[in-house]
């Protein structure tokens, strides 16, 4: 199987929320959200495409804090059918090569508590946990996490 990445625009907007809807329930984007997110001047975002099919997406944002900017990943979502096929890994090296080239050498997020699945996915690709955010989702609590890149 052939995976591609490429810049993802607001043109694939329907696509990207269908897979943003069978990722999450209630705490997915709205499609206004996400179309908000595409047309952001600082968001960058990307789909990986396999065999020409929309897989999956990422989209991030260059953030400051106290001085610093650095990369803030906003959402990482992989269509069911092609999960475990190292598509997200290769979404994230995407779009850390991205940051570095922009002279960004720090990169977080946070993720659900219970989000097994990602928080596996973030630790192989190099990040740590920094923090717990209490009740992040609901009451589901949440972990910080970062990496240097
Ligand atoms: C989390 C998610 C993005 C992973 O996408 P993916 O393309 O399947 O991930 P990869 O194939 O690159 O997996 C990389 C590693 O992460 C871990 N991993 C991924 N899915 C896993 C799962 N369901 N259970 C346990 N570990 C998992 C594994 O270590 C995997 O390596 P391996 O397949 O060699 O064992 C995908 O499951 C998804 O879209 N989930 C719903 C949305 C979501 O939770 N997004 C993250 C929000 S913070």
């Amino acid at each position: 199987m052939e995976i591609k990445i490429e810049t993802a625009t607001i043109r694939l907007l329907d696509k990207l929320y269908e897979i943003e809807e069978q990722c999450f329930d209630q705490e997915a984007f709205t499609k206004r959200q996400i179309a908000y997110l595409l047309t952001d001047y600082n968001t960058i975002a990307l789909v990986a495409k396999a065999d020409n099919n929309i897989a999956g997406f990422i989209i991030a944002q260059e953030e400051i804090e106290n001085n610093i900017l650095y990369g803030h990943i906003i959402t990482i979502n992989v269509a069911s059918t092609y999960r475990r096929k190292g598509i997200a890994t290769k979404l994230l090296k995407e779009i850390e090569d991205i940051f570095k080239q922009k002279g960004i050498t720090e990169c977080h997020l946070e993720v659900r508590e219970d989000n097994k699945a990602a928080l596996k996915l973030y630790q192989n690709s190099g990040y740590q946990k920094i923090g717990r955010i209490e009740k992040y989702y609901d009451k589901t609590h949440g972990l910080y996490l970062k990496k240097t890149l």
